[in-house]
Order: structure tokens, then C-alpha cells, then sequence
């Protein structure tokens, strides 16, 4: 695939595609052609059946810097408005299989709720997460007030989005917000890892999970309970489930074929 400010490989590993946000010089920027090649890039991978999980990720320097506020410095609220810029950043959100961050340097603004619109964040121990939006005397637009909150709580999302401090990936990992911290070097292998962990899994399976699990962040816990419930009874629509259990009983590997 040839888009011109991110890199996407649809078979980066068996089963794993990958897309590098491409912008450098300006730390990844996200301006508003990169994000619809995201959003084109993740359409592609979720209807191909060998993609089984997406990483996204940037470089050592910058995972992304924020939206590109040179791009929006000039702009009034009804531009912004005609834009509706995120209405393609809930491609992310829609997309049924696993994505994983693998995150490193800064993550800033835009950049960290592209992160958090991802399903697990692995980060370097190089990392910064933060929403300075206010310094710009604006607010995150891209669920930064919504999913920092859900994810690190109240005091500290209200700090970081107030006063636009950033936060080491260490106390990024404490707060709850990334999965796992590693030294620079080995950020993408150990996403790697982790996408391959999924990867082997049911696809079906995988994705009703998925969907479960996010579930629990837009409903009540017994619309939340009958969702589940319902998918965990798809699963036994699978053959994957027939072939997962048969496998165990028979104390041998499954092999999972997403059907
Ligand atoms: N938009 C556009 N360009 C950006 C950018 C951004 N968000 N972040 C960095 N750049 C550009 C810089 O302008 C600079 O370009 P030039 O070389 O042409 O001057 C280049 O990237 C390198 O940046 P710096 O020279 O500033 O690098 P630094 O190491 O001194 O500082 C930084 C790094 C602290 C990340 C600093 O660049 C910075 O504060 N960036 C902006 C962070 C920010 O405010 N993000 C929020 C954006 S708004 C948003 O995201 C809204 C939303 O909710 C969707």
C-alpha cells in the first residue's frame, strides 16, 4: 500500500500488520491526510482474513507530537466543524481487530488519544504521555478528557489536562494507562510478542472479546452482562471452538482457522 505520510504492511509477520506513522521531521504530526491513511490503512487490514492483529507505531523520537497545529492555526470553529476531523479518528475506535501502540518518545495531545483509541499501549521506557492542549488554549478533541479519565482516574487526568504536564511511561504503567514498559531497544519486538499472543488465538473468538471488553466502557454493567453473554454464545457458533476445546481434551496445540 502507498500512502504518502505513513508506511503500512499489510504481512509485517505472520498474521501481523503494521502501520509506522511517517512524518519525521515534524514528530508525527497528525495532520489530516495522515489520519485518513490510518483510517483507509485499518478499513484494509480489518478485511483481510491473515491480518490478525495491528500495531501502530511511530519512531525512538516521537510515537506522535499531537494534531498538526500548524495545519489548524488559522482555522474558526465552523471550518473545524466542516472538517469533523474525528469522525475519521472513529475508524479507530470501529475497527474489530486487536491494535496495539508500541509507543516511544513523545505522545502528546492527538498523539496520546490516537494511544488510547488503541485496544493496549507497549511502551519505551523513553516514553511521555501528555495533554497540552491547554498550553494552545484549547482542550483534547479526540477523547483525551473521556479515555485519560477512564484510565488513570480523576486527580491525574484532571492534572494533565489542566496543566499539560507530561508523565514518564513509568508512571504512565502505574497510572494504569500503557501495558507494559520496556527499554527502547526492544518497544516494537515486545509488541510484537504481545500481538502474536493474540494472534494465535480464535479470530472470532478475538474479536467478540474485544467487543465485550469496550463494551464495558459505553454501557451499564446489565446491558454490559447481556452483551457478553450473547457473544460468548456466538463463540460456540465457531468451529475455532470446537477445534479449541477438542485440542485441549485431546492435550495437543489448537489450531485456529478463524472460521
Ligand atoms: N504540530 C505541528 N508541528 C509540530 C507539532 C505539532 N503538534 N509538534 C512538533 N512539531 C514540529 C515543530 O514545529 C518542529 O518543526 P520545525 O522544525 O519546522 O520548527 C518539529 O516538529 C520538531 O519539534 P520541536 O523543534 O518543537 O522539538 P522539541 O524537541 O524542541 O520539542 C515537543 C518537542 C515538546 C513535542 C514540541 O514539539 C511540542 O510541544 N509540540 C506540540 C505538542 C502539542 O501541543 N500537541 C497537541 C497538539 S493539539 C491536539 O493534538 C488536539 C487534539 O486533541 C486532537
Amino acid at each position: 500500500m502507498n500512502y504518502e505520510f505513513i508506511i503500512a504492511e499489510s504481512a509485517f509477520q505472520p498474521h501481523i500488520a503494521l502501520i509506522r506513522l511517517n512524518r519525521p521531521k515534524e514528530l508525527n504530526a497528525l495532520n489530516l491526510q495522515l489520519m485518513q491513511e490510518i483510517k483507509h490503512a485499518l478499513l484494509t487490514f480489518d478485511q483481510d482474513d491473515n491480518v490478525r492483529c495491528i500495531i501502530i507505531t511511530g519512531n525512538e523520537r516521537a510515537f506522535a507530537a499531537g494534531a498538526d497545529i500548524k495545519q489548524m492555526e488559522s482555522k474558526t470553529a465552523i471550518d473545524m466543524l466542516k472538517i469533523d476531523q474525528f469522525e475519521t479518528w472513529d475508524q479507530i475506535r470501529k475497527t474489530k481487530k486487536p491494535i496495539i501502540a508500541a509507543v516511544s518518545g513523545f505522545c502528546l495531545g492527538g498523539g496520546c488519544e490516537l494511544a488510547m483509541t488503541c485496544d493496549m499501549i507497549v511502551a519505551s521506557e523513553t516514553a511521555k504521555f501528555g495533554q497540552p492542549e491547554i498550553k494552545l488554549a484549547i482542550m483534547p478533541g479526540a477523547g483525551g478528557t473521556q479515555r485519560l479519565s477512564k484510565a488513570v482516574g480523576k486527580a491525574l487526568a484532571m492534572e494533565m489536562v489542566l496543566t499539560g504536564k507530561f508523565i514518564s511511561a513509568e508512571e504512565a504503567m502505574d497510572a494504569g494507562l500503557i501495558n507494559r514498559v520496556v527499554p527502547e531497544e526492544l518497544y516494537l519486538d515486545e509488541a510484537i510478542k504481545l500481538a502474536n499472543e493474540i494472534a494465535v488465538q480464535s479470530p472470532v473468538a478475538v474479536r467478540l472479546a474485544k467487543e465485550s471488553v469496550l463494551k464495558a466502557f459505553d454501557s451499564g454493567l446489565q446491558e454490559g452482562l447481556h452483551f457478553e453473554r450473547k457473544n460468548f454464545y456466538m463463540c460456540f457458533a465457531s468451529e475455532d471452538q470446537k477445534e479449541g476445546m477438542n485440542a485441549f481434551v485431546e492435550k495437543r496445540k489448537p489450531n485456529f482457522t478463524g472460521k
